[in-house]
């Protein structure tokens, strides 16, 4: 089977074999199934945080799990179990129809609620470890069920316990958000600020926050419809105040934020342009011309292409700026 119409990168490469699992049941008989044969197996959501760099063995599992279920709900909150194989964008649609806040600033990111607490996805503000309820994973080599709390996930900036420890480990089946019945809105990133001022809205809402965000993402972000890519390719990296500071005294248009612990976060996409590289083509794999911190196929890039491009990236950084970009997106 090709691979190619189930990864955004629209990379090309077979897989022995690829199974859709509908349900926990069937998600246990694949995992059985595979264990019977001795094979490997990856397990996949929408494909849009992967480059695959050469052709599969064993099973792929496509997750499909459906279900949007609400199971406990109080005077603030509602707590809704959502199948992993369910889009997360069609998720925030259900939260927004039903006036639940916490998930707007959040809209269309691509892929899979199961593939979401895997990075702790975030933007504009947000992230989902603050949504975030309990998950329910299987185990592959023991078909255990296991239930992690929010404190189990070890959540950080694009990052969770599924990375390291547990990393291949775990099918995640479904996850329980906690939404909000009244809104808490965050609008402090500027671009959003910005775009609602743009709107002139009179009144503040989560749905005037989700459209706004889509209108920058639509207007940024290269659409993987058109354009093969996984989004932001690199994390942005942190580093320490001195550093930042002797950085930005050499190049004083440095963009970057303080995180909590006083470490400084960098703009990757700001380093990659500088150094030259935004637009940047070789063959079919380039560096995207409006937004240097996401890869792009033009068309037959290989997933060995891309990474070519990714190093060469890596390597201009670190010798121009001394930082290290560390990829965002999981090489296969
Ligand atoms: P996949 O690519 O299918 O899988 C990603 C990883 O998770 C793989 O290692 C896979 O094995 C594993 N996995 C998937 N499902 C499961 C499961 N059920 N159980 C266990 N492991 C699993 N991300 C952000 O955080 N913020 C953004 O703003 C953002 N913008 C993006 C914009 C574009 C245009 C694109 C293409 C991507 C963007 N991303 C962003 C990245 C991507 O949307 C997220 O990482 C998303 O969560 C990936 O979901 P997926 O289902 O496609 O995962
Ligand atoms: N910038 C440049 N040149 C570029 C791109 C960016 O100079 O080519 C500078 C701009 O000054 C801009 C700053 O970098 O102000 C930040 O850019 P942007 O707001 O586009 O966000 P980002 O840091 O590039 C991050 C996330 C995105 C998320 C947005 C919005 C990471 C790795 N990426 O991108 O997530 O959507 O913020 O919150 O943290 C993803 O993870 O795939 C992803 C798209």
């Amino acid at each position: 089977v090709s691979l190619k119409p189930y990864n955004t990168f629209g990379i090309d490469v077979q897989a022995e074999y690829l199974a859709r699992a509908g349900s926990l049941t069937e998600v246990q008989e694949c995992l059985q199934w595979v264990k019977h044969k001795s094979i490997p197996c990856l397990v996949l959501g929408g494909g849009s945080n992967i480059l695959l760099t050469q052709s599969v063995q064993g099973l792929v599992i496509k997750n499909e799990v459906k279900g949007i279920e609400k199971i406990y709900e109080d005077e603030e909150s509602v707590y809704l179990k959502v199948g992993a194989g369910e889009v997360w964008h069609q998720f925030v649609l259900y939260c927004l129809q039903h006036n639940y806040a916490g998930v707007e600033n959040l809209a269309l990111i691509p892929g899979s609620v199961g593939a979401s607490p895997l990075q702790n996805i975030g933007a504009y503000g947000v992230e989902i470890k603050e949504v975030f309820h309990e998950l329910t994973a299987m185990h592959r080599r023991t078909a255990e069920v296991v239930h992690f709390s929010h404190a189990d996930c070890a959540f950080g900036y694009r990052d969770s316990v599924f990375k390291h420890k547990y990393k291949n480990e775990f099918v995640i089946i479904d996850v329980t958000f906690r939404l909000s019945k009244t809104p808490r809105f965050n609008i402090e990133y500027g671009a959003i600020k910005q775009e609602l001022d743009k709107r002139q809205i009179s009144e503040l809402s989560i749905h005037a926050i989700a459209e706004a965000v889509m209108a920058i993402r639509t207007s940024k972000l290269p659409d993987p419809a058109q354009i093969g890519n996984a989004g932001s390719f690199f994390k942005n990296p942190s580093v320490a105040k001195e550093q930042y500071l002797v950085l930005k005294e050499k190049f004083p248009g440095l963009v970057a934020y303080e995180n909590q612990d006083g470490s400084m976060k960098l703009a990757a996409g700001w380093l990659i342009e500088q150094c030259g590289l935004k637009g940047y083509r070789n063959n079919d794999a380039g560096v995207h011309e409006k937004q240097a911190l996401v890869l792009v196929n033009y068309g037959n890039a290989t997933g060995a292409e891309i990474l070519q491009v990714c190093n060469m990236v890596q390597h201009a950084v670190e010798e121009k700026f001394g930082v290290k970009l560390e990829p965002e997106v999981n090489i296969i």
